[in-house]
């Protein structure tokens, strides 16, 4: 028997153009209508049977996460019939399940009473979500005050000791540090292999095919594709990579003038986006750009070219060994590739309160492949072994990629020769030497 069956399942969502129409609607009282609908799932049928991990991968937006909350039995299906025979427990994406105004302790027991376990049984295993989460003594804290990286610790944690039947995680694990991540990627794969049915979102191809049993592709609320993961995540990947290349016109607008004056402020105070951050704000990020090696802000990143990545950062309380640095993540939402002042062999000054320093970064960007490549920018207190990460940012400035001369297989082109018919040095040598 399936424990998760949706058939034909559609959900929308009311859009009001203006707040005054929800007014309106109140007030004729719902006899006329003021607002669209919004399709964010269209038709959807599929069956995850006991014990399959079913993985979705799908653009933004393109109603994962809604299909989740259908399966958690937070939102219902406009129409069509979603039936879910388990216990479930969902790591949705950040803010949900969570009461910010009760400490982490009183959360702990809060949603593992809703999930059906005693307080005896969430006695046993109390310490060991603590000890998962490694939030230490914020776990007295109100959950108001952790940082999103600390939310998704401790959730993840609940989750995975709640002993559930259906173990939902959506794009959660995106969030905090690599190392955290892996360890809930192990946990993942633990209950898999103990039969826990899985419904598992990520942007992340690798971890999808490592754990789909079978696999969704969601577009615009619709199925389109379904069923091994290898064909479906070649096939997605395929049309995002096709996608990004309609981005190519952004190549011939705005060319930069390399004779023009040279305006390159020293210090960076705009951070284009923010997705997620965390950190103890010892430091902080003030800025990020990314520019041409004449200080000018990049459309576009190209292959082979000079760039320059410039952080700004300043110190809110006293830093030993301030280490600063990015991650470059892929439009897959991997870390592709990072580096850091420490890794560079740069050791900064300590700083004092109010220090603000900037750092370029001058790199040969790669010839990687042509898609949207985003920089998130960190400041850590540390070694690179030990350290405490003091601002994070997901995901600060994205750039796409253009596309080099040829064809990219997989991820970056190797710098690479090629000689035909070749001897090494030394054989070439040794003939020269018996010809001479
Ligand atoms: N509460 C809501 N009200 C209106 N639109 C929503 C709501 N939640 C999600 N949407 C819209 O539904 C679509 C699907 O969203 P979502 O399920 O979050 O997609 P995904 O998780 O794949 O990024 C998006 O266009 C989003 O803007
Ligand atoms: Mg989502």
């Amino acid at each position: 028997m399936s424990l998760i069956q949706f058939q034909a399942v559609s959900k929308s969502y009311p859009i009001y153009s203006s707040p005054s129409d929800r007014l309106k609607e109140l007030l004729t009282f719902n006899r006329r209508k003021f607002h669209q609908d919004f399709w964010a799932l269209r038709d959807v049928s599929f069956e995850v049977p006991r014990g399959q991990t079913f993985c979705i991968v799908g653009e933004n937006g393109s109603g994962k996460s809604t299909l989740l909350q259908i399966v958690a039995g937070i939102l219902a299906p406009t129409s069509g019939s979603a039936s879910v025979n388990g216990r479930v427990s969902a790591l949705l994406e950040l803010g949900s399940g969570f009461n910010p105004e009760f400490s982490g302790r009183d959360n702990v027991y809060l949603n593992a009473a809703i999930l059906g376990f005693s307080s005896a049984q969430i006695d046993r295993v109390y310490r060991q979500i603590e000890e998962f989460a490694e939030i230490g003594d914020f776990i007295n804290q109100p959950v108001k005050t952790y940082s999103s990286g600390m939310v998704v610790r401790l959730a993840f944690a609940v989750a995975i000791h709640v002993d559930p039947e259906i173990l939902i995680v959506d794009e959660a694990l995106a969030v905090g540090d690599i190392y955290f991540r892996q360890r809930c990627l192990r946990k993942v794969h633990e209950m898999r292999a103990r039969g826990v049915t899985i419904l598992f979102v990520s942007h992340a191809a690798g971890d999808v095919k490592a754990l789909g049993d079978r696999t969704m592709w969601l577009d615009k609320g619709r199925v389109r594709e379904l069923g091994n993961t290898d064909m479906v995540v070649s096939k997605y990947l395929a049309a995002m990579v096709e996608k990004d290349t309609g981005y190519l016109e952004l190549k011939h607008r705005d060319p930069v003038d390399r004779n023009g004056p040279v305006h390159a402020p020293e210090v960076v105070t705009e951070i284009p986006n923010i997705d997620h951050r965390y950190g103890d704000r010892r430091a902080e990020i003030i800025g990020i750009a990314v520019l041409d090696p004449y200080g000018r802000k990049l459309p576009l990143l190209e292959p082979h070219s000079d760039i320059v990545v410039r952080i700004s950062v300043r110190a809110n309380a006293s830093l030993q060994m301030p280490n600063v640095g990015f991650m470059l993540r892929n439009h897959l939402g991997v870390d592709f590739a990072g580096t850091n002042t420490t890794r560079e062999d740069i050791e900064l000054p300590p700083m004092e309160e109010g220090d603000v320093y900037t750092l370029d970064f001058h790199l040969e960007v790669p010839d990687l492949y042509p898609a949207s490549f985003s920089f998130s920018p960190a400041i850590a207190d540390g070694t690179l072994m030990n350290y405490q990460m003091c601002d994070w940012i997901d995901n600060a400035v994205s750039l796409q990629m253009a596309p080099g001369n040829g064809q990219v297989y997989g991820y970056m082109h190797l710098p690479c020769k090629v000689e035909v018919n070749a001897r090494l040095d030394d054989n070439r040598k040794v003939a020269e030497a018996q010809l001479g």
